[in-house]
């Protein structure tokens, strides 16, 4: 499955330029079979941008709102809040570990800063906080800790997927292991850019959008406000050169935008042209618009929501982190790979002489398995079946020899299974070896795969 993230910044109110160039699209793409969607609301994000805190709740709110009242289906999408998500700002410092100064120093939303500083003869840094230098690291981590193949993003955010690819790879590189994918921007080159009221891309920084939800009164008064040419009723005019043409083809069908080209060249006045306009957005909004009203009257639903899908990621995020954080030598102490010196590779007997085994048995079908124990005995995994016990001794062999590194990538951990999940250990990263029994989560599937290396270490050190 090809997993597909976005996030969503919680600055501000939705405007129609939001809706056709990023909302309708995205949602869209997320009905798609095949794609595993994350969205998020980008809440840590938004603290770097603004510091009202009212307005960063009631944003988080109406953005919220508005995608679940567009149609944004929480049991198809994983759609949470950054900020439920603890293991993001664990990841974040992870990275920042591992992130050249001199790449955030290059990042192009800093250097903007920077310029207007050194403008305006003011020092370099002036009024730039870390956070803004951090952002692109923040983004990093969004996307790296969900493993996202695609982040949809629009053209200014295509230099924070490349960071994230450089940080990936730098991290890969440092930690020995294919711990992260590496990310794609896909910028959607069909989709509108919707003009504001002035003409200039619509835009909350030009001041010229249309908020999403007006009521149709005032829709329709903000309509009539699009600044038009001054050609009279009755004159022909030329639709390819009207912002107002370009709004009313993104909510049109086909053969509705035809008429309007029709209508353009038969001298339709632009106030008529306006009253159209506004009925056919209307047309498209007035549903969810009640929707939007349901759910932002009703919010402890909305946080319901966020809160079932945050711990839905979180289960895959918190092994993960773990993973990581085991990659990067942040373990429990018990756990500590002491290297390998003649001293410490003495096998790992114990007191009473037992230690962790392989032990091969014959199955009513005929079949040759074997089970792997630990020091006491317990079993941690059962072997797929084999002709012969050579065969069956050739695999634990082929176990034994798979450096740890590559048994853990090829691992799957936590496959699901009947009665929960289980760890499925891999040869040659495709052919099931052995598998331990159903465990009841992630979490136990993962402490089960260390006992299960511990015993091939066990295992190996006493052949050694
Ligand atoms: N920076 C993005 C924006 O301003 C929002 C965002 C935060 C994001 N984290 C992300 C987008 C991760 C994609 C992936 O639009």
């Amino acid at each position: 499955m090809r997993r597909v993230l976005t996030g969503i910044t919680t600055t501000g109110t939705p405007h129609l330029g939001n809706y056709v160039g990023a909302i309708r699209p995205a949602i869209a793409a997320s009905r798609r079979d095949g794609v595993e969607s994350f969205f998020f609301l980008a809440d840590y994000h938004a603290l770097i941008k603004a510091s009202d805190p009212e307005r960063i709740a009631r944003s988080t709110l109406e953005i919220a709102a508005s995608w679940l009242a567009l149609g944004l289906d929480p049991k198809r999408v994983h759609f949470y809040r950054q900020s439920d998500i603890p293991e993001i700002p664990e990841l974040t410092w992870l990275l920042t570990c591992v992130t050249a100064k001199g790449l955030l120093n290059r990042a192009h939303a800093y250097k903007a800063a920077v310029d207007q500083n050194l403008a305006a003869g003011e020092d370099a840094d002036a009024g730039i906080t870390a956070g803004l230098y951090q952002y692109p690291v923040l983004m990093a981590a969004d996307i790296l800790l969900f493993r996202a193949h695609e982040v949809p993003v629009g053209r200014d955010q295509v230099q924070h997927i490349e960071i994230a690819r450089d940080i990936a790879q730098r991290f890969n590189h440092l930690y020995g292991a294919e711990h992260f994918v590496l990310p794609e921007a896909s910028v959607a080159e069909h989709v509108a850019v919707l003009p504001g009221l002035d003409g200039r891309k619509m835009s909350k920084s030009y001041d010229n959008t249309i908020p999403l939800w007006l009521d149709p009164k005032a829709l329709r008064k903000a309509v009539l406000g699009i600044v038009t040419n001054s050609q009279g009723p009755g004159e022909p005019k030329d639709p390819d050169d009207s912002h107002l043409f370009q709004i009313y083809r993104a909510f049109g069908s086909p053969e509705e935008t035809r008429a309007m080209r029709e209508a353009y060249a038969a001298g339709i006045a632009w106030g008529e042209a306006k009253e159209r306009l506004a009925a056919l957005i209307d047309r498209e909004l007035a549903a969810p618009r009640e929707r939007y009203r349901a759910l932002v009257a009703n919010p402890r639903e909305i946080e319901l929501t966020l809160e079932e899908g945050a711990a839905r990621v979180r289960d895959v995020a918190r092994p993960f982190i773990r993973e990581l954080r085991r990659a990067v030598g942040l373990r429990a102490l018990g756990q500590v790979e002491a290297p390998q010196t003649a001293a410490t590779a003495t096998p790992a007997k114990k007191a009473d002489g037992r230690r962790a085994a392989f032990k091969t048995f014959r199955e009513r079908d005929g079949r040759f398995h074997f089970r792997l124990v630990d020091a006491n005995g317990e079993s941690l995994a059962v072997s797929v079946g084999f002709a012969s016990p050579a065969e069956a001794r050739a695999a634990q062999h082929a176990l034994l020899a798979t450096p740890a590194e590559q048994r853990r990538r090829d691992a799957i951990i936590g496959a699901p299974c009947e009665g929960g999940v289980r760890v499925e250990l891999m040869l040659a990263a495709d052919r099931p070896v052995a598998f331990s029994d159903a465990l009841p989560d992630a979490d136990a599937a993962h402490a089960c795969f260390e006992r299960i290396e511990g015993a091939l270490a066990e295992i190996a050190a006493a052949a050694a």
